[in-house]
């Protein structure tokens, strides 16, 4: 069975993982949400590049995992290249906003990038941006998004305060005609129906959750990975978690166990 060790800050990489059960079978996927920490970003790069290296760390000398996932826009940004580095026989995919998509399917020509602040400041994002916008000229309306991933933690993804700040953060994007919106954050799909009531028209709302899991299988199949079997997922959390948004988020699974492992993890080295 194909082990796979799955990140975020939270909830959000749930997202990322309801997409890998629509694609990856005969697999053993063991999330790690680190609700300890979260949010991750409003964090600097080095303590999340720390969390991204103790959560590996435990992956590997738990669940001697085939593959890691980074379920997660902000510690991708800040810590895959090291984490490849130091593990280059690993499977490691990351997350990173989706402007190559929303850049082919704007009709526009006006996109919106939703993420956290650690993702928009980071080096990757800006070189990202620049390549592609060399390829066709698009207006972009980035936004970063303070306090969201905190109150989608507290499981109330339609509550006031969530519709307040959206509605703050988009009504430029709203106004300006933008026509799709990428959500570099993987806790964004969460309040998606929020983000389509406040646009009020047919916005194409962007995450990448199904190419990270055809990626997944691309590269696991290549390692012998035949893809049949069930799917059995075990999330694990180092702090407080909404238990009951798990079931929502995933809604197919063949097992789901809580582990908290907050006496494993080693925070602070
Ligand atoms: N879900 C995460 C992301 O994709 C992390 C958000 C956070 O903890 O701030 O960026």
């Amino acid at each position: 069975m194909l082990k796979i060790g799955v990140f975020d800050s939270g909830l959000g990489g749930l997202t990322v993982v309801h997409a890998m059960t629509q694609i990856i079978k005969g697999a053993k996927i063991y999330y790690v949400a680190d609700t300890k920490n979260a949010p991750y970003g409003e964090k600097t790069p080095e303590q999340i590049l720390q969390y991204s290296l103790n959560i590996t760390e435990y992956l590997i000398e738990t669940y001697k995992i085939d593959a890691l996932i980074l379920a997660c826009n902000t510690a991708t940004s800040s810590a895959i290249e090291h984490l490849r580095k130091s593990y280059p026989s690993l499977i490691i995919i990351g997350t990173e906003p989706g402007i190559k998509p929303a850049i082919e399917q704007t009709a526009t020509g006006k996109i919106g990038v939703l993420a956290t602040p650690v993702t928009l400041q980071g080096d990757k994002y800006q070189k990202l941006v620049d390549a592609l916008s060399m390829q066709k000229s698009v207006d972009i309306y980035e936004q970063a998004c303070p306090g969201l991933v905190e109150e989608i933690e507290k499981g109330e993804a339609d509550s006031e305060k969530i519709k307040v700040l959206l509605e703050t953060w988009l009504s430029p994007m709203r106004e300006n005609d933008v026509d799709t919106i990428v959500l570099g954050c993987t806790h964004y799909p969460l309040v998606s129906e929020v983000i389509e009531a406040i646009m009020q028209c047919d916005v194409n709302l962007i995450h990448t959750g199904e190419a990270i899991s055809k990626h997944l299988l691309t590269l696991s199949t290549k390692n012998g990975h035949s893809n049949e079997g069930e799917l059995l997922i075990h999330v694990h959390t180092t702090g407080e978690i909404q238990i009951q948004i798990i079931d929502s988020i995933i809604e197919t699974y063949e097992t789901i166990d809580l582990i908290k492992v907050d006496n494993k993890l080693k925070i602070n080295r």
